[in-house]
């Protein structure tokens, strides 16, 4: 199996990340913002979003943005995407739970919330999986998953 590694992203690595947004079909792009969207959420964000692009050994294939929402004083995956043409490898799943990991070795965290469009089956049972419970709000109409971390 292909090791999956978060990086950071860089003047080098910025333009292959957003070009993977790319390839998504119609009904993903409604789904997830485009990746340069999220890359200048990350820029404008004073610091409290931090964003990796996702790779598959070398190869670039997904990107994850995650932080602190100030409003809320709640930590939220704010985005994750993997391209099209490398879904369903198991990469996905690799990269959420690397975040999770890294929110968990956070001084202050103790859950991580994310909210997804309902009709995005592929979402809801991967989050569903890695222990996010339906909180029962909805937000921008989109469904508010939480996951509790225990130390
Ligand atoms: C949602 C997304 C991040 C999942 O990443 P992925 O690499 O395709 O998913 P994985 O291969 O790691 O699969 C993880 C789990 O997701 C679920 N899943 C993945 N594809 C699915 C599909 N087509 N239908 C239903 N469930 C699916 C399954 O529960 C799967 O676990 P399993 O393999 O044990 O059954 C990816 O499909 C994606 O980027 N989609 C477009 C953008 C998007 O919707 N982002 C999330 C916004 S909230």
């Amino acid at each position: 199996m292909v090791e999956i590694t978060l990086r950071e992203v860089t003047r080098d690595n910025w333009r292959p990340l957003v070009l993977l947004s790319r390839a998504l079909p119609q009904d993903q792009q409604r789904y997830v913002a485009h990746n340069a969207i999220s890359m200048l959420d990350a820029h404008y964000s004073d610091g409290a979003y931090t964003q990796f692009g996702v790779y598959a050994g070398e190869q670039p294939v997904g990107y994850v943005l995650y932080g602190h929402d100030n409003d809320s004083a709640q930590w939220w995956i704010i985005r994750v995407m993997i391209a099209h043409g490398e879904q369903g490898k198991g990469y996905g799943r690799a990269a959420m739970q690397q975040v999770i990991e890294r929110l968990r070795a956070t001084p202050g965290c103790d859950a991580i919330y994310i909210s997804f469009v309902p009709e995005n089956q592929a979402a809801r049972a991967l989050y569903s999986s890695l222990g996010f419970e339906d909180t029962g709000e909805v937000e921008d109409g989109e469904a508010v998953y939480r996951l509790a971390l225990t130390p």
